[in-house]
């Protein structure tokens, strides 16, 4: 992102607060869509989506490793229920119980009426799974970064994102009417560079960055950030969606995996990946929660995510807790569709994250390439999502109930397409 976005001064007289509103806006709406012309352009593929069949692939069972999509059974790697719960049969149980005991949500906000025993246990258990005082669950993890940047607006005077950051860092950020920086995809040189060019004397930098990020499945690199910023008193805040419940020895995501704790450093989850269920959370100190709660909007004036879905978290958190051999059996299944991707060629790393990808020559190619491997049984998702080059990737996501015979089965169908 260029200078020319960022207001020289902050907002104080009338005028010059207009003026900070337009160019940051309209500077944060380039830097937002900066990657997606096509948008504008009015062209396909949609943001986001995936090459389908006409009209759209459709999901006709819940996702698992075999998984019915437009008619068709078929060996699922796509999606991010990395644990598969989202159609186990507890899980199931539980949001249906919870349904017929509480109706759909309670149509108020939290403020009032609007909790529930179910949310107040999940609450206390996401807090327990993650070792934390307390922590807050809301109905998207797609709101995940606008809490955080909200709780910490008024302590920071300036944001520095990496540019392939998730879609919901780039929507929030802009909600704190601070200025917002670029830095390199998972640079610390750069950052380093952009935090001593930018930051004004006395300023507090927020630093924000997906943990994994869900495009090519790599990690970001958390110490030398942590590092970076100790001097300047800085906050680092990890989007964590595909990290929680896979990575780390308790599946505590990015920071468990690295071994840092820092009071400065804060995270936000999603139950809707590998937790099975539904919602984004926050696990943080009381009084953090607490701040959140009195700070962010989106607490006082939305309804808390639907009772079965926040049931169904429940149980799903309760099973990843109880049966950490998923999260052993899902590392076991990584490394031996990388072992087996590099024998073929590919270009893998080695981290421990369920997500491979890969490009083919031209996006013809690509899609050609997904199709196939459909119609002879297997679903690879096709993604143009951040951080994708123009033609999109090819990604699978693995998932601890994958059985090894699956993980074979789909190297040997990528051999046969050469
Ligand atoms: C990095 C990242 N953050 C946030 C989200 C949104 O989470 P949810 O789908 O739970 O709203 C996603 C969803 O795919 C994601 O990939």
């Amino acid at each position: 992102m260029s200078d020319e976005h960022i207001p020289g001064e902050t907002a104080g007289a009338s005028a010059g607060r207009r003026e900070f509103l337009a160019k940051s806006m309209a500077g944060l709406l380039a830097l937002k869509y900066a990657s997606f012309d096509r948008l504008f352009a009015g062209e396909e593929p949609p943001l986001g989506g995936a090459a389908a069949p006409a009209g759209g692939f459709v999901m006709e069972s819940a996702p698992g490793p075999e998984t019915v999509i437009s008619g068709k059974r078929v060996l699922y790697f796509g999606g991010t229920g990395y644990f598969a719960l989202h159609g186990h049969p507890e899980v199931i149980e539980a949001g249906v119980a919870a349904l017929r005991k509480y109706g759909v949500h309670p149509a108020t906000s939290r403020t009032g009426f609007g909790n529930s025993p179910v949310q107040n246990e999940l609450e206390r258990r996401i807090a327990e799974f993650f070792g934390t005082e307390d922590s807050i669950h809301f109905v998207s993890g797609y709101l995940d970064n606008l809490f955080l940047v909200q709780a910490l607006k008024d302590r920071v005077g300036s944001i520095f994102i990496d540019d392939t950051a998730h879609f919901s860092i780039r929507d929030a950020v802009y909600s704190a009417l601070k200025p917002v920086y670029e830095f390199k995809h998972r640079d610390p040189e750069d950052l380093a560079r952009q935090l001593k060019a930018k930051l004004k004397a006395g300023d507090v930098p927020l630093v924000m960055t997906d943990g994994i990020f869900p495009t090519f499945g790599v990690i970001a690199p958390v110490p030398e950030y942590v590092a970076i910023l100790e001097p300047y008193q800085g906050y680092l805040c990890i989007d964590d969606s595909h990290s929680v419940g896979v990575l780390g020895p308790n599946g505590r995501g990015t920071y468990e995996h690295f071994g840092i704790r820092n009071d400065r450093c804060f995270y936000a989850g999603t139950m809707s990946k590998a937790f099975g269920g539904h919602g984004g959370f926050i696990p943080a100190s009381k009084a953090f929660i607490d701040h959140i709660k009195a700070h962010c909007g989106a607490f006082a004036g939305a309804t808390p995510s639907p009772i079965p879905a926040m049931a169904a978290s429940l149980k799903g958190l309760e099973i990843v807790r109880r049966e950490p051999e998923r999260r052993q059996r899902l590392r076991r299944n990584v490394a031996r569709i990388k072992t087996g991707l590099k024998k073929l060629g590919y270009d893998m790393n080695d981290n421990p994250v369920p997500i491979v990808t890969w490009t083919l020559k031209s996006p013809e190619a690509m899609k050609k390439a997904q199709m196939e491997l459909f119609n002879r049984g297997i679903a690879v998702a096709l993604l143009h999502y951040v951080g994708a080059p123009e033609g999109g990737v090819l990604r699978a996501s693995i998932f601890s109930e994958h059985k090894p015979e699956h993980i074979d089965r789909l190297l040997d169908e990528m051999k046969r397409l050469g």
